[in-house]
């Protein structure tokens, strides 16, 4: 009772942030990402009789006692519940990436082990069933699962709250540049962030307007009109930005070189190289840009002493492979 998945982090151009069920991960609002080629987890999960205890190891340590160790146990119970089995499981992950720095890595994480334990345990579920059994994992993880440009529609139960493709990864050919500006560890967390952010005063203006968002933002993907696509990708992501900020506590996620990017970006737009920026729940920017320019724009980020970056495109969900970790 074997199973391997690899699974991509996952950029929003329209963010999920805020619950409405908080247990079940029923977000406040829909949103929109794209599967990133290069931020990869692999997971192998073996449930076996032989095994006293669930094990666990990441990035090949094993994981102590503690909230991820709790998270990833309450996982795969949810997975034996379903399964109806009971036998103990040993995990293995392993990322091509940092983790708690704002790159989605409980996306990728979370929507490897789904596919690799439900099919380890030999559950034969849809495309759909796995977004929505990852949902409650991770919100984000279930936007990993799908191909491609992908929605994680709203719902407001457990079963419509689900993800799906929107555009194949070819379908638009965009590069997408994460440069990594910070390394270290995020103090909170993004699970603490969509608690505090109701008492921000602009929540419920932003609620109002987010389902207008996602149907542009859908339409400029479709039409591939670049310039309107980036122009309302970034400012949702200073929107999300706004809220954290304005959140009680507030969450300042930037760094300062956040900010001197941010800055050098309308420069260089300025300057007629066509490229927008998000930002998550921590330090590090994702560039978009059209192929024809990511040759000039990863110039302008090594002129500017930006160096720790990776180039992504868009790309395939989580999926099954062969190679089992050891
Ligand atoms: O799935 P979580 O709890 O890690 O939340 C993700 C939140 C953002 O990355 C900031 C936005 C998003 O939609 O991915």
């Amino acid at each position: 009772m074997k199973a391997t998945a690899v699974a991509p982090s996952n950029i929003a151009f329209i963010k999920y942030w805020g619950k409405k069920v908080e247990k079940l991960r029923i977000p406040s609002n829909g949103s929109v990402s794209v599967n990133l080629s290069n931020l990869l987890t692999t997971t192998t999960v073996e449930f076996s009789p032989k095994l006293k205890k669930d094990i666990i190891f990441y990035n090949k340590k094993i994981v102590g006692e503690g909230r991820t160790h709790k998270r990833v146990i309450a996982h795969l119970n949810r997975i034996r519940n379903l399964a109806k089995i009971n036998y103990k499981a040993k995990t293995i992950t392993q990322t091509n990436f940092p983790d708690s720095v704002g790159l989605a890595s409980s996306a990728s994480g979370y929507a490897a082990l789904t596919v690799a334990a439900s099919n380890a345990a030999g559950l034969k579920l849809s495309e759909k069933d796995l977004t929505i059994l990852a949902r409650v994992a991770s919100g984000s993880a279930c936007r990993s699962i799908p191909d491609g440009f992908v929605e994680w529609l709203e719902g407001n139960s457990h079963e419509s709250s689900y993800a799906l493709s929107i555009f194949p990864p070819d379908y638009w050919k965009l590069t997408i540049v994460v440069v990594v500006v910070g390394r270290e560890k995020k103090q909170v967390s993004s699970t603490q962030g969509h608690r505090v952010v109701k008492e921000s005063p602009f929540f419920k203006s932003r609620l109002k307007n987010i389902k207008k968002k996602i149907t542009d933002v859908k339409k400029f993907i479709k039409e591939k009109n670049f310039a309107k696509f980036g122009h309302l990708v970034e400012r949702e992501a200073l929107e999300l930005h706004a809220l954290t900020l304005t959140s009680n506590p507030p969450i300042i996620y930037w760094q300062p070189e956040t900010v001197r990017l941010m800055n050098l970006i309308q420069i260089w737009k300025q300057e007629g190289l066509e490229i927008y920026f998000s930002i998550d729940a921590g330090p590090n920017l994702f560039l978009f840009s059209k192929e024809n320019d990511t040759n000039d724009l990863l110039k302008k980020l090594r002129d500017n002493k930006f160096n720790d970056f990776i180039l992504n495109k868009p790309a395939s969900g989580a999926r099954l492979i062969k190679n089992d970790l050891s």
